[in-house]
């Protein structure tokens, strides 16, 4: 039904936005794919600053046929540029040193604080002086594993400043996971927190970091320096903060640091004698900027890498559009610095264009389920960006905490990481957005670097769920599994024909497992991973991965790497995971176990498994429900038959053929083995 109901965008923001009509829509999409150097070029020369610039007629190159050779994209590759003077020193200039770059919110009400342009120019220049006096230099790897904070940011720009590549890996994720990432991504420097408040709990996560270094030193990989900010601890200095901040729940008492003499240094030591005074490094557009991992289906994370100047551009180009991004705006996303929405659209993209934002240590329902409201009214947030399963979360507190604050000031409600059901996308828009502003829901990946396909708040009639058309320089193709190409009505594999400037590059450390899993399927084409569904107006509905992959609260995990953290436990002898849905997290795990002979299957043994996937990965991956399976439905050559398993967890018996399955008895027994509850 939701295919045939359109809203069309907020008049509010169509009188005044970027791009007002599907019109004008139609007409600078048409360019952005038929000329990409004209359309970015006049966006590169506009909205940026080049020391040396795109240099005409090798403004793209590429080949996305992994028929026709090695598959690359460069973006104004020979231009010379760099990204933190772009998004901290060319607004300084630009008389906008007294802007408010940052509010910082904490995680108790009372603990905030701000940031200027002029003020988070400094620290990130002191502390790309510090990095270099830590023998960091361009090139050089670094990790970063950060709550929240004002810090986080100023690590990233000052890697950015120096031409360092950054790897920021999510504070969630366990000491197994920073560990593989450190390594894989060969870092040398990690830069890290005391420890950090979410809601009411305290997670030491100097601890854990130290628990990856000992990890990473027991493979031989040994990490000199550990950079320790003192967020929690007992002088907790105030950075980039107004000393007048009421930081009245810290120091916190209850949390020990353990510093190790030589390798670990307090942040705010090195800091009080860097130099404010710091030039960028020049780089060439196509040098990295970072990389980020993001789940393989392998179970190995990849190492996703982008690079300056094309990331830059295209971060900063969808946020204005999206957005619909002024100068007087407030924006404000819920996401966290550690997955891409946190780099493309809390750091890269809203700094670029010289926005004012929110950047929210806490947890969105604490201290009380109003949390979000409290914040968009203190602040008068006027473009916010947050994910499905939050707007679900809040559904459950019904209307009360939302309408008891003042949201006269919200224009834009965007949303991310994985498919909004129709339901909440009307609470979004009726309740949340009081009817009166344009909801985005925008389709994108770690590896896209940005916005692919999304509405524009002043132009496009939006239909609840569907991430409606593509973005400028996206061109999306649906797919049949042997690659012919659907036209019109119909559902199959979404790729993009044509690069964009924010593709990711590379897999780090392993090109051909790039090629392998973006351009190999389909030749020519960059394969997202997902199925989507064009309907008769050709709008487009993303429907969800194709691979095994999950997609919890819209963090993405493969299946695959969650069976390794069950099978390491000494009674396991195989496992297999499949998505379930889940009424507020979108998808969970559900966990089909088979013990090694002589073990029992105990309410112990799934309390212990559970915690093993917290400790491998991290607590936002902790299975919904684990079954005991004595045997796993196969196919005669040995293969899992996952389809039959995703069936067994929804409790459904229509599973049609299974003469390929080698027993097909163990599916009676697995459903008679299926839990009420764990
Ligand atoms: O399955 C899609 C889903 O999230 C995946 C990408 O996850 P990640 O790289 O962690 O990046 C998340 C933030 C961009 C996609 O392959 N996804 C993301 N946004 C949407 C979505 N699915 C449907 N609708 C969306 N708007």
């Amino acid at each position: 039904m939701s295919e045939d109901i359109l809203f069309q965008p907020s008049t509010e923001v169509q009188n005044v936005a970027h791009v007002k009509s599907m019109k004008q829509y139609d007409e600078m999409y048409k360019e952005s794919v038929e000329n990409p150097e004209q359309f970015w070029g006049k966006i590169a020369e506009k909205d940026f600053f080049f020391k040396s610039p795109p240099i005409s007629g090798k403004f793209l190159n590429y080949n996305f046929d992994v028929n026709k050779g090695k598959v690359f994209v460069e973006w104004m590759k020979g231009a010379v540029t760099n990204v933190c003077y772009n998004v901290l020193d060319r607004h300084v200039e630009n008389g906008k040193k007294d802007k408010v770059c940052f509010y910082w919110e904490g995680n108790d009400p009372d603990d905030y604080s701000e940031i200027t342009y002029g003020n988070l120019y400094k620290q990130v220049c002191k502390f790309a002086n510090v990095l270099k006096s830590l023998k960091i230099m361009k090139g050089d790897h670094v990790a970063i594993y950060m709550p929240m904070i004002v810090e986080l940011v100023v690590a990233m720009l000052a890697c950015a400043r120096i031409g360092a590549v950054h790897s920021i890996v999510f504070g969630g994720f366990s000491s197994d996971s920073l560990a593989e990432r450190i390594i894989d991504g060969k870092c040398c420097l990690l830069i890290t927190a005391d420890g950090v408040y979410r809601g009411k709990k305290l997670i030491n996560l100097k601890d854990i970091a130290d628990g990856a270094l000992k990890l990473c030193k027991e493979q031989n990989f040994n990490v000199k320096n550990t950079v320790v900010v003192r967020h929690l601890g007992p002088s907790a200095p105030l950075s980039g903060k107004k000393p007048t901040s009421p930081a009245a729940k810290r120091p916190c008492t209850s949390l020990t640091t353990n510093i190790t003499e030589g390798c670990d240094l307090w942040y705010d030591d090195l800091m009080a004698d860097a130099s404010e005074e710091c030039k960028p490094e020049w780089l060439d557009a196509e040098d990295p900027l970072f990389m980020l991992y993001t789940s393989g289906s392998t179970g190995k994370p990849k190492g996703v890498v982008h690079t300056q100047a094309g990331y830059m551009m295209y971060a900063a180009t969808t946020f204005k559009y999206v957005f619909d991004y002024h100068d007087d705006d407030i924006y404000w996303c819920t996401a966290d610095i550690g997955w891409i929405t946190g780099h493309s659209y809390i750091t890269y993209g809203p700094m670029a264009n010289g926005a004012t934002s929110v950047l929210f240590e806490g947890v969105p329902t604490y201290p009380g389920p109003e949390r979000c409201w409290q914040v968009v009214q203190k602040y008068k947030v006027s473009k916010f960006y947050t994910a499905p399963t939050l707007i679900r979360t809040l559904m459950k507190y019904g209307e009360d905490p939302i309408k008891r604050f003042d949201r006269s000031s919200l224009k834009v409600l965007g949303s991310v990481g994985e498919p909004i059901n129709p339901e909440a996308w009307l609470f979004y828009h009726k309740v949340i957005g009081d009817e009166k502003c344009s909801i985005v829901d925008t389709f994108w990946q770690t590896e896209t670097g940005g916005h692919t396909m999304t509405p524009l708040p002043g132009c496009t009639p939006t239909k609840p769920g569907a991430a409606t058309f593509p973005f400028f320089g996206i061109v999306p193709v649906l797919m049949d599994e042997k690659g012919k190409i659907i036209e019109g009505e119909g559902e199959g594999y979404l790729v993009f024909k044509q690069p964009w400037p924010g593709v990711m590059r590379t897999v780090y450390g392993n090109h051909p497992r790039y090629e392998q899993t973006y351009f190999t399927q389909f030749p020519g084409y960059y394969k997202t991973g997902d199925g989507a569904k064009r309907d008769k107006d050709g709008y487009m509905w993303i429907t969800g991965r194709i691979d095994d992959m999950v997609n919890v609260s819209g963090h993405l995990l493969s299946t695959a790497e969650v069976e390794s953290a069950l099978v390491e436990h000494e009674k396991v002898a195989e496992a297999a995971v499949v998505s379930l849905p889940h009424k507020i997290k979108g998808e969970s795990c559900y966990c089909f176990v088979t013990l090694i002979d002589g073990f029992d299957f105990t309410s112990e043994l799934v309390t212990d498994l559970k915690s093993a996937v917290r400790t491998k990965i991290g607590a936002f991956a902790q299975p919904e429900v684990i079954q005991n399976a004595p045997g796993l439905p196969k196919t005669r050559s040995g293969k899992i038959m996952r389809r039959i398993l995703r069936k067994i967890a929804r409790n459904d018996h229509d599973f049609g053929d299974v003469s390929t399955m080698a027993d097909s008895s163990v599916i009676e027994v697995l459903f008679a083995n299926r839990p009420t509850t764990n």
